[in-house]
């Protein structure tokens, strides 16, 4: 057996990683996560002000090159742009997290179906053109690791956000279709499916406390996670640490789908 050390296979130098909804929450800490291992980071929201001041930060406390690029992922075109400019700077895209997701809550009946669309063209369609648009250049290069964010809700329902839900649900189903379609041309895709994270997408629940706290209850950990509680799965799948683990989810959801 090579001697090969644990720790190195977490390393991302030399690797570029692509973060769509990096300018905030979970996409903001996983790429911060990413560019701590090494990675030069690209991140990628609709606003550009926000995007950029995180890369900067990045950037500055890593030391480690960070772009930002406006695009909106539900847009083909822009979806196009982001990949170009992402191999105009960089040459190469080794790691890609389709991160950007919106939510809305309501029972059924008051759901419009263009916020049907809108929840679903963010979280499922937008995905699938990220992945779509990241294939070629993945492939031409033999390698490359797709994260693709699902949440506990891909594992169970929760009253209110049927969009969310179905969306969720399908992202798991996307991902182990292209884990199959990718494996002969060494490009695996994986998803994290993540817990209650305090992030702007939830503070809406803070308005009603009991029922944020209800919700939290329900993970066996008891509580809210801590924004960095979800680098360490972004930097296993991210990094040649995972490199026997495609079509897989990964719940870092402190336990809520254990039960
Ligand atoms: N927070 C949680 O507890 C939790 C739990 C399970 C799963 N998740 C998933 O984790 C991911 C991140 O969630 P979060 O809580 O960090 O959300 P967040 O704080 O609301 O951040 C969402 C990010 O996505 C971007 N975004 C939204 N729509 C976009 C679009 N059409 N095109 C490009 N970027 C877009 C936002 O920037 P702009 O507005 O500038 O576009 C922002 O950067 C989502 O997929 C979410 O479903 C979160």
């Amino acid at each position: 057996m090579s001697e090969i050390n644990v720790l190195d296979l977490f390393r991302l130098d030399g690797r570029v990683a692509l973060v769509t909804g990096g300018s905030t929450g979970l996409g903001r800490s996983i790429a911060l996560g990413l560019a701590q291992a090494g990675a030069t980071t690209i991140l990628c929201a609709r606003h550009f002000d926000s995007c950029e001041e995180a890369a900067a930060d990045i950037a500055s406390q890593t030391g480690r090159q960070s772009f930002a690029v406006a695009a909106d992922v539900t847009r083909e075109e822009d979806v196009a742009r982001l990949m170009e400019t992402a191999m105009e700077k960089c040459g190469q895209v080794d790691v890609l997290v389709n991160n950007a997701g919106v939510n809305i809550r309501h029972p059924i009946e008051e759901f419009s179906l263009e916020e049907w669309r809108t929840v679903v063209d963010v979280n499922l369609t937008g995905t699938w053109l990220c992945c779509r648009a990241a294939a070629p250049i993945m492939k031409r290069q033999g390698k490359g690791s797709v994260i693709n964010m699902g949440s506990a809700l891909s594992g169970i329902g929760l009253a209110d956000r049927s969009p969310y839900c179905s969306a969720k649900t399908a992202v798991l189903g996307l991902t182990r279709t292209l884990a199959l379609e990718w494996a002969a041309s060494g490009v695996r895709c994986n998803a994290i499916c993540p817990g209650p994270f305090l992030t702007e997408m939830n503070r809406p629940l803070l308005e009603q406390p009991e029922k944020a706290q209800a919700l939290v209850r329900q993970t066996a950990l008891n509580r809210w996670a801590e924004m960095h509680e979800i680098r360490g799965a972004a930097l296993f799948l991210a990094s040649d640490a995972s490199s026997y683990v495609t079509g897989a989810s990964l719940f870092v959801d402190g336990g809520w789908t254990a039960g």
